[in-house]
Formats: C-alpha cells, structure tokens, sequence
C-alpha cells in the first residue's frame, strides 16, 4: 500500500533532481529512507546543496588578507601566496590542507603567516557536516571553523562550530549575536556551558562579557586536539533551522551510517553536543546571511591571554619564533557539504503537478510497476 505522503514524497522529489543532474536514483531511494515525518503532517529530508572537497575545494572560497580582529600575532595571506608557499593545497588523494607556516624562523613579535578563507556562498539555515581528520593544535595555536553574518557583526550572528587553544582535548562551540538572544540551561545538550567567574554565561550578546558570547564546552575528550587527531578525526556537523542550532561531533569509528552514506538525518543522531534553542533565541533573525569560516591564528585574544595559564612551556610570543612548534597546525580535511532542508506539504496542487517533468512521470512509473 502506499501512502500519500510517499507519492507526494516521489513528486517532491524529481523536482530538485533537476538541478543536480550528478544526482543518482540511487540518492533518491536513500534520501526516501531518511524522510522525516515533522510534527505538522509536513515532511522534509535534507538535500545535498553544495560541495566542498578535492581539487575544487578552494574554487569557492576568497581567502582574506586583512589584520585578524582578534588580535592574533598572524599574517593571513592571499591566495597566491598560499598556493606557491603550501600553506594552502589539496593532496593528491583529495584530502584538502590549510596550515600555518612551519618553516620559517622569525624574530620575536614577528606575524607568522597563515590562512583564512569565506566562503563565496551565503546560507540562511541548512545541515553542514565537515569531514576531517585534524583540526589544528598546539600551544599558542587557535583555529576555528565558523560561520558568520559578514556585515555589522554581531548583529548578523556568529557559530563557532569547531574552536580551541593550545592542546585543548574538549572543543568549544559558541554563539555571538545582538541582544536578546540566550542560551537556555535546559539540557539538551551534552556539554557544559562555558561559565565566567563561576557563573554560566547564557547571554549570547557578542558586545557584552568582553565578546564572549554564549558557549558550551563539549563533553568529548576527543573532540578537540590531539586525541581527536589520534581517533583519526571524524565529523562536525551543525543543523541550523527554525527548530534551532545544534552542533554534533563524532570522532571516526562514531560517524553515523547515514552521513557516510550521504543522507544524513540528525534524527538519528542522539542528543547533541551543544545546542541553541529557538524560545531564547530566534535562529532565523539573529542568524543572517552566513558565510562559512576556517582559519588559523596565534596568540590574541584566547590562545594569548590564556597561555600563561595553560601549561606551555615560555611565553606565546618566543614560543611563536619556533617554526617547529606549528607541525600540527593544520587543517586535513575530506570534505564539506552543505544540505538543504526540503519540506514536502501535506497538499498536492495541480500546478505543481503540472511541473513534474515527463521523465521523472516515467520513472515513477516504472517504480511502481516494480512494486
Ligand atoms: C504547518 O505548516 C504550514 C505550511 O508549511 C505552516 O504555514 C504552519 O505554520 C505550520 N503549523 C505549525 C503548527 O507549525
Ligand atoms: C601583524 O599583523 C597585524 C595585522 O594583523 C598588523 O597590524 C601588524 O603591523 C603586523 N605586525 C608586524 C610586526 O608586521
Ligand atoms: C600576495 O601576497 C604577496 C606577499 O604579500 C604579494 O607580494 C603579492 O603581491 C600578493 N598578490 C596578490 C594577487 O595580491
Ligand atoms: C528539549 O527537548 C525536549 C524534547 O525534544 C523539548 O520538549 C524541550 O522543549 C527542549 N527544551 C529546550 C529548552 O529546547
Ligand atoms: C541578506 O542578503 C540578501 C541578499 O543579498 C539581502 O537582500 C538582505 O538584505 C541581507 N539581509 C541582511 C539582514 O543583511
Ligand atoms: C605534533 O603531533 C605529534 C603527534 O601527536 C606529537 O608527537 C608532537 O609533539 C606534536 N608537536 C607539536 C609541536 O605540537
């Protein structure tokens, strides 16, 4: 027997396809296993919109070459640069570098150069999931992988998906916005909100407690980090939608089926990470127009204030004259793909219809001749 929802659900489903002809029927048969029933008698899955990896990884991202507004002792170089010093490359086997240089002995106070990049696309929500095998470590060493509004910041908002110092374990995952939006303590994540002065800070507001914004430090142990590295990476992924923003990390023999097979479904997934709920804070209007950020800087604002405390050997300053001390601040990276939220309402119209193109008519029927 079948059910309307899955003859809307096939409808539904020929019509995306058209944009997308390196789409397989293969994919629809397992993006129709992934479909979600929403509590509205509506459906969606998430359909693969953009993706970033191998020799085209660069192709859509501008690097930045301006001063890091975080105050790093950084030099973030163009593209050119980056291409001709191997600061910036894809392997042979597709596995995508960024790194800081590693090379170089410079005198103390010295930039050492690195690399920054945005992506040229603008997302309004959607399910981003980042395959990598290491995220950049060691004392004075502060990368992040990010999204964020570009203009009037942090009106725009900010997520900080991926983010940490020194030789961190626990990745940190924070939120910047204007006013008015707040971190609920309800526990419907795993970690911790990142407290200050004893206190959790849920304020979200990113010209308030000295930009902090509102953070949850993750759980895992191998989240960040050398142990992350040592578990050969895995998955970050981060489902921004009108349900919320929740950020899930797997290190690799975790990684779900279904994101392996590239139909993810959060669903799932468990409980996530860290998360941001939409009753304290509206994730459609404080989250506006988001490119998506990797970068490396060195010392600043926290891998700078927090060194002295943080047990690595001198200060950030000598430690950063050492081009050996940056073998591992590096970004290896398989791949990122962007997927779009693709409802399905309950109401088939006859214009709609009207859109299915004869060829996808053909193939439903012949699906159905099969069953
Ligand atoms: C149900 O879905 C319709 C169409 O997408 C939307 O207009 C309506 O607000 C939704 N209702 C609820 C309760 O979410
Ligand atoms: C380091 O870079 C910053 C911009 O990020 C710049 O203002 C500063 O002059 C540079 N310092 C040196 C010593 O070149
Ligand atoms: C890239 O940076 C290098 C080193 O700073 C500079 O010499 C070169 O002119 C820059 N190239 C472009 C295209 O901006
Ligand atoms: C936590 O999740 C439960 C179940 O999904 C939901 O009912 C509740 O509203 C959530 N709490 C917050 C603060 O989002
Ligand atoms: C987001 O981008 C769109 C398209 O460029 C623009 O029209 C809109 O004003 C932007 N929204 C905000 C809040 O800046
Ligand atoms: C780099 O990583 C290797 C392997 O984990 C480790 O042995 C080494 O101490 C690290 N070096 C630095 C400078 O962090």
């Amino acid at each position: 027997m079948y059910h309307i929802h899955e003859l809307l659900f096939l409808v539904a489903a020929f019509q995306p396809c058209l944009a997308f002809p390196k789409l397989s029927l293969d994919h629809l048969w397992s993006r129709r296993a992934t479909e979600v029933a929403a509590n509205n008698d509506s459906t969606f899955f998430w359909l693969a919109q953009d993706e970033y990896s191998g020799k085209t990884f660069f192709d859509d991202f501008t690097f930045y070459t301006f001063g890091d507004p975080t105050h790093g002792t950084v030099t973030y170089v163009n593209q050119t640069y980056a291409f001709e010093n191997q600061l910036a490359y894809v392997q042979d086997d597709g596995i995508v570098i960024m790194k800081g240089d590693d090379t170089t002995w410079l005198p103390e106070g010295q930039n050492r150069s690195s690399v920054r990049i945005s992506s040229n696309t603008l997302y309004n929500t959607g399910l981003f999931i980042l395959d990598l095998n290491q995220a950049p470590w060691g004392c004075g060493v502060w990368p992040a992988f990010w999204t964020v509004g570009l203009d009037n910041w942090p009106f725009l908002g900010e997520i900080d998906i991926i983010e940490g110092v020194h030789d961190n374990e626990h990745n940190q995952v924070t939120w910047h916005t204007g006013p008015g939006c707040t971190l609920s303590l309800e526990s419907n994540y795993t970690g911790t909100v990142v407290a200050s002065n004893g206190v959790p800070n849920t304020d979200c507001d990113g010209n308030a407690n000295g930009n902090a914004g509102c953070g949850i430090t993750e759980w895992s142990k191998a989240s960040y980090g050398p142990f992350f590295q040592e578990q050969g990476g895995g998955v970050f992924a981060m489902k921004w939608d009108e349900t919320g923003i929740a950020i899930y990390s797997f290190y690799r023999s975790a990684i779900p089926q279904d994101i392996t097979a590239g139909s993810p479904n959060p669903d799932n997934w468990g409980t996530p990470s860290a998360s941001l709920a939409p009753a304290t804070c509206d994730p459609l209007t404080n989250f506006v127009n988001h490119s998506i950020v990797f970068d490396i800087t060195f010392c600043g604002d926290w891998a700078g204030n927090s060194y002295a405390t943080s047990g690595c050997p001198g200060s950030c300053s000598t430690h950063l004259m050492d081009p050996t001390n940056f073998v591992n601040a590096s970004w290896s990276i398989n791949s990122l793909k962007v997927f779009k939220k693709q409802f399905i309402n309950g109401q088939v119209s006859a214009a709609y219809s009207l859109h299915v193109p004869l060829y996808s008519l053909f193939v439903m029927l012949v699906f159905f001749a099969v069953l």
